[in-house]
């Protein structure tokens, strides 16, 4: 069973995880965090900012995104390698060689995955990876009726999640169509996940992830067998939620 968190405002939420984060780097400096992009952890980010302006010391960590889409151009302000950078390297005081984002880059997508895998190992693995969840129940990019085995990939975005995403984009038709994803069985092997969501939005794909069945048609259902997952919600987030 995770541990369950159910949280007033998301602020409170963004504490509570940066905490668990602080005390993990202070506990070792050199941790593998898993970021995830996304509106979800920006009020975690936030947190960290201000622990890292009060004197925390980042400078070891090293960083792992979940995903990147297929294909913009480099440099491209909603590129996640551009949005890890601006919202957490960067504040966090983390040198750029220790943040990895998975390779869109189309040139490069037949061993992009391969790359990314053998970069996480040789950092000695992910200890705590932070996760949103989209309307379509995925992690990372994993969209429903992805394996919920597979490691880092090409994944085809959910029409529903080109359609989410659009608002960081002038028209939909500028969402890509593709992201390299860290695979399910990726996100799995992490030592520790931290699982975010806030708003009534979310409440039933949340449900169908913690309490539904474990199915590729919900890929976030699969964290259901993560030995250490806490799970933080908003009451929004949390209200269709039965035990
Ligand atoms: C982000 C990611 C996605 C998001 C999800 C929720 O790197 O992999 O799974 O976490 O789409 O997005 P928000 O937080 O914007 O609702």
């Amino acid at each position: 069973m995770p541990e369950l968190i159910v949280v007033p405002e998301p602020d409170e939420a963004g504490e509570l995880v940066a905490s668990k984060v602080v005390a993990l780097v202070q506990n070792n400096p050199g941790s593998v965090l898993g970021v995830a992009t996304g509106t979800t952890p920006l009020v975690v980010y936030r947190a960290l900012r201000r622990h890292f302006e009060a004197g925390v010391d980042f400078s070891k960590v090293r960083a792992f995104a979940l995903d990147e889409y297929v294909g913009l151009p480099a440099g491209h302000p909603e590129s996640y390698a551009s949005v890890i950078d601006r919202e957490v390297r960067q504040g966090l005081g983390i040198p750029a060689a220790q943040v990895h984002v998975p390779d869109g880059d189309p040139a490069g997508l037949d061993n992009a995955g391969q790359r990314f895998e053998d970069a996480i190992a040789q950092a000695g693995g992910v200890d705590l990876q932070l996760l949103g969840i989209g309307a379509t129940g995925h992690i990372g990019f994993n969209e429903p009726g992805s394996s919920l085995t597979s490691l880092t990939h090409v994944e085809t975005l959910a029409e529903q999640t080109r359609i989410d995403n659009s608002r960081f984009f002038d028209t939909l038709a500028d969402v890509p169509h593709l992201a390299v994803t860290q695979g399910v069985g990726t996100i799995m092997r992490a030592r520790e996940l931290v699982l975010l969501a806030f708003g009534q939005a979310k409440a039933q794909i949340v449900a169908r992830a913690l309490e539904g069945p474990i199915s590729e048609d919900v890929p976030a259902s699969a964290l259901q067998m993560h030995p250490h997952l806490t799970v933080v919600l908003d009451e929004g987030a949390a209200s269709q939620l039965k035990r």
